[in-house]
């Protein structure tokens, strides 16, 4: 099933959200928590494929704050959620019909005691769908949107790929629905992909040599080409909330001008500000430049 951005990004906090709330807006003094994040940039890449440069390329507007990798930190936070909304439906929880119960305590103890006298109920929560996806996006908000509205907080991830952190047998579906729950974590949220031009070995050696394994070069570079049709593909479907970035562009003099202008301007941000793709440290191309 898939996720329903809209879903969280139009829900209605309930009442009994209010100690969270509270518990949030202690944290910091920002009234931006209270409703999430507003703008963030998530950049999926395959590795060695220009990621850390495009994300300090990010990093060079004063506005953006572009964090690192996390070892799929979010794609657990997207398991939690799955599994949170599942118990719902669990066995035993069918006796239970909350929206009538309401949130309030003292009914949710009086609809538990009475069931409990007769069934076991091992799966027992009281969990509204509305409030997990509120929990989940106060997780984000807490660790990367706490700098308020203005800023543009973000990740970058070289895990988000099929076979590695997507299932391998069904990387469309599970890409699909990790996009989908992403899109649901902050008011505006918009993805780049980024890989190398060509999915084949020979481009994606270094990558290659990432994994400690040289026996599955066909299976690597089917993966890599699944991972790169899914990106191209939804990123040409969605054109207004995902953009490709190819690493060539980005170390090509030619075009890595007309790269960054394209990138502000799809991100909404002024042309003109200065960033480049090479401020970075140990940069080598390992390609022929023209
Ligand atoms: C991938 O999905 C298939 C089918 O749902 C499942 O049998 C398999 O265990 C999954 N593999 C991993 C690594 O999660
Ligand atoms: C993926 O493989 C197909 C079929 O072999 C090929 O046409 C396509 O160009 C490949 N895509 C990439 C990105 O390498
Ligand atoms: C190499 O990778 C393949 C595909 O992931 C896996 O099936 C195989 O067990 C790995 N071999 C070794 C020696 O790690
Ligand atoms: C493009 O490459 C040239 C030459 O390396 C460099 O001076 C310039 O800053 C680069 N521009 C961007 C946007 O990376």
């Amino acid at each position: 099933m898939l996720f329903s951005a809209s879903r969280l990004r139009h829900t209605n906090l309930l009442p009994a959200t209010a100690c969270l709330l509270c518990f949030l807006s202690c944290l910091s003094s920002s009234a931006e928590l209270l409703i999430g994040s507003q703008k963030c940039v998530f950049i999926f890449a395959t590795g060695r494929s220009g990621s850390t440069s495009l994300m300090d390329a990010l990093n060079q507007i004063p506005h953006y704050l572009i964090r690192g990798e996390t070892w799929v930190a979010h794609g657990n936070l997207f398991s939690a959620y799955q599994h949170l909304r599942e118990a719902r439906t669990s066995p035993g929880q069918e006796f239970f019909h909350f929206a009538k119960i309401r949130e309030r305590f003292k009914d949710v103890k009086l609809a538990y005691g009475k069931r409990a006298e007769t069934t076991r109920l091992p799966f027992f929560n009281e969990f509204s769908e509305d409030r997990v996806l509120l929990a989940t996006r106060a997780y984000y908000t807490v660790l990367y949107g706490h700098y308020g509205k203005d800023v543009v907080s973000g990740f970058k991830e070289i895990r988000y790929v099929c076979g590695v952190y997507f299932n391998q047998t069904r990387c469309d579906e599970h890409f699909q629905e990790f996009v989908g729950f992403l899109r649901g974590m902050c008011h505006d949220v918009k993805f780049l992909f980024n890989t190398r031009l060509s999915a084949s070995l020979e481009s994606n050696i270094k990558r290659f040599q990432m994994f400690d394994n040289v026996t599955f070069a066909t299976d690597f570079t089917h993966l890599l080409n699944k991972t790169h049709t899914l990106y191209d593909n939804y990123a040409m479907q969605h054109s207004d909330h995902a953009f490709r970035v190819y690493m060539e562009d980005m170390f090509n003099i030619e075009r890595n001008a007309t790269l960054a202008r394209n990138l502000l301007q799809f991100l909404g941000e002024d042309t003109s500000i200065p960033i480049r793709f090479n401020r970075m440290p140990g940069w080598q191309p390992s390609y022929p430049t023209p």
